[in-house]
């Protein structure tokens, strides 16, 4: 049976990308393609005979799944849609603020939602990594988390490099705030010992390329994952939604999705 999915940022990168999966699935099929507020596409046709809308309860209306891909200032209007439509969400959407993500853990209460700061199987098994690297080399190991993005993103670090962090200090025992380094101008490069440091590039086409570096004084150790097609972020996004079916409320990860 196709699924129907409703869109939530259709007219972006990650959703026109999305659109022409569906499109050319057989195993999925578009409820509806949410767009901001008075969008010039409204009322044009997405696909599956759907057109634009800025409307979210038209968006949703007939949808089994939405997925957001969208930006942290839709994000709140979204869940709450999602949530009185009742409708189990996939929300790729990064730079959340933390009070966002406080609702977010709310919502997965009432509503089954996957998130996931990267959808691509190969970062959500690199995670995991990471992890299995930062118990087994301890503190002693200086880490550099770099992120490589195309020149129109605009969260620094990128949500996967945080990801990354949050993970590399759970599996050491500290809260990433407290060992967070933020590389840029003005600030001074200096390492304490379990520091956890983020550099980041914004430039070209770049889809997505993570650099994780685990460096000691006498040996390094890189996990390097790139996306080379937004397609990796597509198909994840797509089986995270087919996975949502039936599924009791909570916030699942892709780790869960993908049964790691
Ligand atoms: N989790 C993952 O695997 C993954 C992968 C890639 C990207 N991302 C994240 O996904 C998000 C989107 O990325 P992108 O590259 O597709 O960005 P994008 O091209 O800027 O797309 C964002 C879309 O959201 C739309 N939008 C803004 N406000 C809206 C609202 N109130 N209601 C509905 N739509 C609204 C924008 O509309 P307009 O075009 O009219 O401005 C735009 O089409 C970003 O947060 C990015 O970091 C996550």
């Amino acid at each position: 049976m196709s699924l129907r999915i409703a869109l939530l940022g259709a007219s972006g990168r990650m959703g026109q990308a999305l659109l022409q999966a569906i499109a050319e699935s057989d195993d999925y099929v578009l409820a509806g393609a949410l767009v901001r507020p008075g969008s010039q596409v409204v009322g044009e046709p997405a696909c599956d005979g759907t057109a634009f809308t800025d409307q979210p309860v038209s968006a949703l209306d007939g949808a089994e799944v939405a997925i957001d891909f969208t930006l942290p200032e839709a994000f709140n209007s979204n869940l709450m849609a999602c949530l009185e439509a009742g409708v189990p969400l996939v929300i790729g959407t990064t730079g959340l603020a933390s009070p966002q993500m406080t609702r977010l853990r709310d919502v997965g209460r009432k509503l089954p939602v996957v998130w996931s700061p990267n959808m691509s199987v190969g970062v959500t098994l690199s995670f995991r990594l990471a992890e299995i690297a930062a118990k087994a080399l301890g503190p002693e190991y200086d880490v550099e988390i770099l992120d490589e993005h195309h020149r129109y993103k605009r969260d620094v670090p990128s949500g996967t490099a945080l990801e990354f962090g949050e993970r590399i200090a759970a599996a050491r025992g500290r809260k990433l705030d407290d060992v967070a380094e933020f590389r840029g101008p003005g600030k001074r490069h200096q390492r304490h010992r379990g520091g956890i440091g983020f550099s980041a590039v914004r430039a070209g086409a770049e889809v997505g390329r993570h650099t994780v570096m685990f460096a000691s004084e006498s040996e390094t150790i890189s996990i390097r994952h790139r996306a080379s097609h937004r397609g990796a972020f597509v198909d994840g996004a797509l089986r995270a939604a087919r996975w949502l079916e039936g599924r009791q409320p909570g916030l699942y990860a892709m780790a869960d999705v993908l049964g790691l």
